[in-house]
């Protein structure tokens, strides 16, 4: 079946760069998408782009602070009203910049949380509001969020950068359940640097040096790894990385030997059964108790 066709898509950080690269490429398979993002302007422009180009509304922009619930509940709010629900959520929005670094910045506790509150923070709201929404609805759905190679590897000039995203991955390969517990597949894609205007202001000269002399990977290779998480039916906490040579499944950690006995092996399937059982329960609490 195809999967962009009448889909609905909703994508924080949509008003430039990679969100709204996806953006337009959904767009131009069938989908429609609702951008939400901080940059009002160049995303009221970004949706007008789409709209006139497809001769139809098959885009809309709203304010979305991903840092707040309630701008989120707008965004899907935004999407089931104009489009029907929502099938693919692009968790993506995300900062750099001066507050990547995070070691030696001033010890103050709003500016030191604004990185972790918007890469992280954003991105596990915005799957909450998603999977609350999707449940409800009772199609199953997509939830990619926005990584990064940052999200595996040590870097000591983007430290706070690095803690956000290595807590994407985590906090996406940790959701790979909810395929089971109501049909929504769970993954997280993971650039490599690609030119966008994140990079544009690096934490440091150090940082901006590794920026310049490093390759980078393409802009058509990031929007061919979110649609191969539509695509691919049967993925689900995984993690996609974006290198200058394409895309790589970035297998999963598997842990040593001394952590597996026999008698515990054969506990984990009637665990993991368990385990559903009590998610499903606590996930109709909570869609009654969200009164979305
Ligand atoms: N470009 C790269 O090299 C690269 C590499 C790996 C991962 N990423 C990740 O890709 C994602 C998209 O970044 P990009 O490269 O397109 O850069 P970008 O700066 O062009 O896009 C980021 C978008 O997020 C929005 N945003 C920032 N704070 C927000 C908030 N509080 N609420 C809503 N929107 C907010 C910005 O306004 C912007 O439109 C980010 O999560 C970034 O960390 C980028």
């Amino acid at each position: 079946m195809d999967p962009y066709t009448s889909k609905v898509a909703v994508i924080t950080g949509g008003s430039r760069g990679i969100g709204y690269n996806v953006a337009a490429a959904l767009v131009a398979k069938g989908a429609k998408v609702v951008l939400g993002d901080i940059l009002d302007k160049e995303g009221e422009a970004a949706a007008k782009e789409l709209n006139t180009r497809a001769g139809k509304q098959v885009a809309a922009y709203i304010h979305t602070d991903v840092t707040k619930y309630k701008d989120l509940i707008a965004l899907f709010a935004l999407a089931e009203k104009t489009f029907g629900g929502v099938d693919i959520a692009m968790l993506n929005a995300g900062i750099a910049g001066e507050s990547a670094g995070g070691v030696f910045t001033p010890l103050d506790d709003r500016a030191d949380m604004l990185i972790h509150e918007v890469n992280i923070g954003g991105v596990i709201k915005g799957n909450k509001v998603a999977l609350l929404h999707m449940a409800k609805r009772g199609k199953g759905g997509i939830i990619i969020n926005t990584a990064s190679i940052a999200g595996f590897s040590a870097m000591p000039s983007i430290a706070a950068y690095c803690a956000t995203k290595h807590a994407v991955v985590g906090w996406s390969r940790s959701l790979v359940n909810m395929q089971s517990v109501c049909g929504v597949r769970v993954n997280a894609v993971c650039p490599y640097w690609c030119e966008t205007d994140i990079i544009a202001n690096p934490a440091s000269d150090v940082a901006r040096r590794f920026l310049e002399a490093t390759p980078k990977t393409t802009m058509e290779y990031v929007v061919q790894a979110f649609e191969q998480c539509i695509e691919d039916s049967d993925m689900a906490g995984e993690t996609l990385l974006v290198l200058p040579d394409g895309i790589h499944v970035q297998p999963s950690f598997i842990p040593p030997e001394c952590c597996f006995t026999s008698e515990f092996l054969e506990k984990v399937p009637q665990l993991t059964e368990d385990g559903n059982k009590e998610t499903k329960k606590k996930l109709a609490q909570a869609i009654k108790a969200a009164k979305l």
